[in-house]
């Protein structure tokens, strides 16, 4: 495993973090199988862990928790995000600030999650959804400003949006922010744009989620691959997405390198850009920690299948199904 520093806040953490939301109740989750697999990553170097309180309403704040007092010569980063008190998500620019992240609704969900995780002062706390329109509310600067004075957290993040990488750049503006959650992979490519460039010049640290956007990167899905009701991937792989998404996946799968996986070439892909400090793939199974953290020590893509790896970027906007 290799490690790069997460921006500004001078962590050293590892490439490949672990994404815990599908511990939280995905199906097919299994509590010890998901205990075992954090451990096994732990074991092979991974250092950083993305959760939220939405998770389970705690659930893998609490995994991570038992998992950092279990491995206590290790220093685990952990990183948790705050729910909107509206509960909607992607935030629109309609909603007020104080009815998404007043300061009593910000503390209440900070200390909750620094009892699940065990600690008394949280690595990164994220904002779960953002609108760059409240980037100027006295609010928001009282509350992240107390919230390291007092020592509750360490540093501050945001999560982005989905697909829309620039619904953040106001607010990395105002130096409150030190970390940046964002969609990043082979075909969500958009933050390349304008956030990496402003991340880098800030020194801000870069957290490249959903790498095999949602699963379909990991080359196992098919047009009959079906999610049971109640699952999020419902909806998300339903009619309008689910076939257009798989043609595209069929076009990556022609253009593999001998002996490279899908999932190999989608986290390599992500890695080879300098921006990027970690990704945090979901991994709830053995093999996939394996095979993941294994993506860290092949390395940065070659160039000629990163230019190749340019005409596959795919323009998205947020929709009914995508949030
Ligand atoms: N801030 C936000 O609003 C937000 C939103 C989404 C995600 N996130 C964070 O980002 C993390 C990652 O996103 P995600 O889990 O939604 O999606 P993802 O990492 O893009 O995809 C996860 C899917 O990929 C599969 N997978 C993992 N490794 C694989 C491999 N080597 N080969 C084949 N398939 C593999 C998993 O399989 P199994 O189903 O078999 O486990 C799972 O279905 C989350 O866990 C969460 O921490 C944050």
């Amino acid at each position: 495993m290799k490690y790069r520093k997460l921006g500004r806040t001078r962590f050293e953490v590892s490439e490949v973090g672990d994404g815990l939301w599908g511990m939280s109740g995905w199906t097919g989750s299994d509590d010890n199988e998901s205990r075992s697999s954090m451990q096994m990553a732990i074991d092979l170097g991974c250092n950083f862990f993305d959760t939220a309180w939405a998770y389970g309403g705690g659930k893998s704040d609490g995994l991570l928790g038992e998992a950092m007092q279990q491995n206590p010569g290790k220093r685990l980063h952990a990183a948790s995000k705050v729910p909107p008190a509206n509960d909607r998500w992607p935030a629109l620019p309609a909603y007020e600030y104080r009815d998404v992240f007043s300061a009593e609704h910000v503390f209440k969900y900070a200390d909750l999650i620094r009892k699940r995780l065990r600690v008394d002062s949280i690595d990164v706390l994220q904002f779960h959804v953002w609108d760059d329109s409240w980037a100027n509310e006295p609010e928001f600067r009282s509350t992240v400003e107390k919230l390291k004075k007092d020592g509750w957290i360490k540093f501050f993040g945001l999560s982005i949006n989905r697909w829309e990488p620039e619904n953040g750049l106001k607010a990395l503006r105002t130096g409150l922010v030190d970390v940046v959650q964002v969609i990043y992979n082979i075909f969500d490519q958009a933050p390349e744009d304008e956030l990496f460039p402003v991340c880098q010049e800030l020194n801000i640290g870069v957290i490249a989620r959903v790498p095999f956007d949602e699963g379909s990167l990991g080359g196992k899905m098919t047009l009959e691959t079906r999610f049971p009701k109640g699952d999020w991937r419902a909806g998300y792989f339903g009619p309008e997405n689910l076939p257009r998404t798989i043609e595209r996946v069929e076009k990556l799968k022609k253009i593999l390198p001998p002996g490279m996986s899908l999932p190999e070439m989608a986290l390599r892909f992500i890695l080879s850009h300098p921006a990027v400090s970690t990704t945090i793939p979901g991994m709830r199974k053995a093999d996939h920690v394996r095979q993941n953290i294994a993506a860290s020590d092949a390395g940065p893509l070659d160039e000629g299948l990163l230019a190749e790896l340019k005409k596959h970027r795919w323009n998205r906007r947020p929709q009914r199904w995508s949030d």
